[in-house]
C-alpha cells in the first residue's frame, strides 16, 4: 500500500513548493455570513482548501490556541471574541501558501491593511477582524493538527 503523504508529495510539480496553512474564519465574520465570501477570495487566488468545519470554540480552546498572547492587554478581549460564537476553520493548500494568505487577508488592524485585502474590506476593527492565517511553517504544523486530524487531510 503506498503511504498517502506520499501520494501527495508525488502530485507536485518539480520546483514548487507547496505548503499547507490553517485559515479560521472568526466569530464575526461567520455572524455576518461572509463565510462564502471569503472562500471565494482563496479560491479565485488559486488556493485549495482541503479540510473545512465549523466549530466553537471553548474557552480553555481558545486560551490554548493563542497562548503566545497571553500576556498582552488585549488577550481577554480576544478570548471573550473568540468564545462569542462558531468559528470555520479550514486547511489551506498552495504554492507559498503560508505568505501569500497573509497578504491576503491584510494586517492585523483593518484601518492599516491594504485595499483589496479581506480584512481592509469586510473587518469592523482589530480585534474583530474577520480572519486568522498561520504566520509560519512551524505555526501552520501545529495549527493544523489543533483542529484536524491526520485522517482529515489526505485530499
Ligand atoms: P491572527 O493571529 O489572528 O492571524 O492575527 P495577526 O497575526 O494579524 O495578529 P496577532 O498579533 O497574532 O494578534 C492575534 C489577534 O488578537 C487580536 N488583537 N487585538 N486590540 C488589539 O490591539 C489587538 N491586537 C491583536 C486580533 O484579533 C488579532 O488577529
Ligand atoms: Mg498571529
Amino acid at each position: 500500500m503506498v503511504e498517502p503523504v506520499l501520494e501527495l508529495s508525488r502530485r507536485e510539480p518539480k520546483g514548487v513548493s507547496m505548503q499547507r496553512t490553517l485559515l479560521n474564519i472568526k466569530p464575526d465574520a461567520v455572524s455576518r455570513n461572509l463565510v462564502g465570501e471569503i472562500c471565494r477570495r482563496i479560491e479565485a487566488a488559486g488556493f485549495r482548501i482541503v479540510a473545512m468545519e465549523k466549530t466553537r470554540l471553548t474557552r480553555c480552546e481558545a486560551e490554548f490556541f493563542y497562548h503566545v498572547h497571553r500576556d498582552k492587554s488585549f488577550f481577554e478581549d480576544l478570548i471573550q471574541f473568540m468564545v462569542s460564537g462558531p468559528s470555520v476553520p479550514m486547511v489551506v493548500e498552495g504554492e507559498n501558501v503560508i505568505q501569500n494568505l497573509r497578504v491576503l487577508i491584510g494586517s492585523t488592524d483593518p484601518s492599516e491593511a491594504a485595499e483589496g485585502t479581506i480584512r481592509r474590506d469586510m473587518a469592523e476593527n482589530v480585534t474583530r477582524n474577520c480572519v486568522h492565517a498561520s504566520d509560519s511553517e512551524e505555526t501552520a504544523s501545529r495549527e493544523i493538527a489543533f483542529f484536524f486530524s491526520t485522517r482529515r487531510l489526505l485530499d
